[in-house]
């Protein structure tokens, strides 16, 4: 893949955070979240890709812009075939309330290389690098938490779980404590929570849990360009959730390895602050019809990670001049 694709990503993301950001502590996550896929979907246009959606918004019936199976991008001969994962906006809930850890991200890869799967649950767990090769989803709470703290070389009581704040957890919750790691909950985000991991400085060392699939298979991404270790098993609810399933051909028991996620070497990830978060900052808005947009692109071909702070003038080009 053309490694400037990258970068076009990021023209992406911040189109879809700058429009969902004017929706921030509104109190309207649904307007948020069209807002960001709107400006997503629009600047997707623009890019010489031909690229197919293979896990976002939700089916083509229930999602009426970035649904699975959508193809977006110019296309015409010659454009590389990939395969796009979206979320215009990942944590509507934090925008429509004003809460830190909203984002607009994207991953890319080649077609046939990003998990196709239904928008629906899964079970997470996200290392950074120096734990990855020690970690599995099969194995228990307790020792992947140990074997975490001896490859980061820390006593347990030193290592950190990042875990969304929900009554499901509360197994999960109850084996750390009794482990004694320190766990820190958040409401909303686990794209962020699971990146962190990878970045020494954010003091997250394992993200552990149940969220969405498509913010699975972005996050494996993200991790794959780190080195780090994301390893997730689809939770189907109910029939048809499992017939979705049987009929994309995923074997719902099957723990999927970050190959299994994210085949290759060749996957881009882009994302874009829409309020601060562990490692990105907010959108902020200016006197005179400036914005100010804090984002990272990262290449798993090269570990190349790019942070790219861009200031925006409305008055050269409006949010919605295209
Ligand atoms: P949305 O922006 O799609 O609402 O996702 C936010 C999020 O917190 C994700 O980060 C997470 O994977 C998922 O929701 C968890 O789902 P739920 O809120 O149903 O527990």
């Amino acid at each position: 893949m053309d490694r400037n694709l990258a970068l076009d990503l990021v023209r992406v993301t911040e189109t879809a955070a700058l429009r969902a950001a004017r929706y921030m502590g509104l109190g309207d996550k649904n307007a948020a979240d069209q807002a960001g896929v709107d400006g997503m979907r629009r600047m997707f246009d623009t890019l010489d890709i031909d690229g197919t959606v293979v896990i976002g918004e939700g089916e083509m019936d229930e999602a009426p812009m970035l649904y699975i199976g959508e193809q977006v991008g110019r296309g015409g001969p010659g454009a590389p075939k990939v395969d796009i994962a979206v979320d215009p906006v990942e944590g509507t809930i934090s925008v429509a309330d004003g809460m830190p850890n909203a984002i607009a991200v994207v991953a890319m890869a080649p077609r046939g290389c990003l998990l196709n799967a239904p928008d629906m649950y899964m079970d997470k767990l996200a290392v950074g690098p120096k734990a990855a090769p020690y970690v599995n989803l099969d194995a228990s709470v307790a020792d992947n938490l140990r074997a975490a703290a001896g490859a980061l070389g820390k006593s347990i009581s030193d290592i950190t779980v990042a875990i969304l704040n929900r009554e499901r957890h509360a197994g999960i919750i109850d084996e750390c404590r009794r482990v004694g790691v320190r766990i820190k909950l958040f409401q909303n985000g686990d794209v962020d929570a699971a990146l962190a991991t990878c970045f020494e400085e954010t003091g997250v060392d394992m993200l552990l849990g149940i969220g969405g699939a498509p913010e699975g298979v972005i996050a494996a991404v993200g991790i794959k360009c780190m080195g780090g270790n994301f390893q997730g098993r689809l939770i189907p609810y109910g029939d048809e959730e499992e017939s979705r399933c049987a009929l994309m051909g995923i074997d719902c028991s099957k723990t999927l390895t970050l190959d299994d996620l994210v085949k290759g070497k060749e996957a881009s990830y882009a994302a874009t602050g829409i309020s601060d978060g562990a490692l990105l900052r907010g959108v902020t808005f200016s006197a005179n019809g400036i914005a100010r947009t804090h984002s990272v692109v990262m290449r798993s071909e090269t570990g190349t990670i790019r942070y790219v702070e861009a200031v925006h003038n409305f008055n050269k080009k409006p949010l919605y001049a295209f």
